[in-house]
């Protein structure tokens, strides 16, 4: 959706290699997290303490959610289709994960945060993220917040005004990450996975391999 390069980030932004390649809410990039012992995000910039409102209006912070893991997605929910396929796709993997290990999946906490403050209010946001799953989280907060934040993130986005004055898409990097209990990075959610045709396509499979191997 919305394919415009992000030619605008600034060099800070890309910390990582891999970060440079998330051209938009496309299928196809990101990165394999099966790469070994230490998930390939261990010691990246990424993360920073914040202040935003979830989908009840209740204020919530980055520290409130030390001691649990927590896989951070960030889209918006007027995204016609990577960020729900997305979405779907870790939260099928999750409910997964609760059935096979409760006590583990206890400990994690997923987290949806809209790049589009304007339009995903806690009013839009609540039903959005309970079509997903009850224990997803919807975070929101001021167009300055969720600026200050996605840098923090190290998210790109960008608003693209659809031609006509018909609204406007939001044009972000796919950043499904998986942070640690200490609220350090460790991997990228696999969600791009290509799975195993016939078997698995665009299941949640490699999804929940990662939970699997990260969330001890
Ligand atoms: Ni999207």
């Amino acid at each position: 959706m919305a394919g415009g390069t992000m030619n605008k980030a600034s060099p800070a932004l890309l910390i990582l290699p891999l970060l440079a390649l998330l051209g938009g809410c496309q299928p196809g990039a990101g990165s394999d997290a099966d790469n070994g012992a230490q998930g390939e995000l261990v010691g990246a910039r990424i993360g920073a303490p914040f202040t935003l409102t979830d989908q009840d209006g209740k204020s919530v912070r980055w520290d409130d959610f030390a001691g649990k893991y927590r896989i951070v997605y960030f889209g918006y929910t007027y995204c016609p289709d990577v960020c729900p396929m997305d979405l779907q796709r870790i939260m099928q993997a999750f409910g997964r994960f609760e059935k096979e290990k409760p006590v583990l999946a206890a400990k994690l906490q997923p987290i949806f945060i809209s790049i589009d403050p304007e339009r995903d209010v806690p009013a839009v946001l609540k039903p959005y993220v309970a079509a997903f799953s009850p224990r997803l989280i919807g975070l929101t907060g001021t167009p300055a917040q969720i600026g200050r934040v996605a840098k923090d993130f190290a998210v790109m986005y960008h608003r693209e005004e659809a031609k006509g004055g018909a609204g406007y898409m939001v044009s972000h990097s796919r950043t499904p990450y998986l942070f640690g209990p200490d609220g350090k990075p460790i991997a990228l959610v696999p969600v791009d996975d290509p799975g195993t045709p016939g078997v698995d396509e665009g299941g949640p499979d490699a999804v929940l391999a990662a939970l699997e191997k990260w969330v001890k």
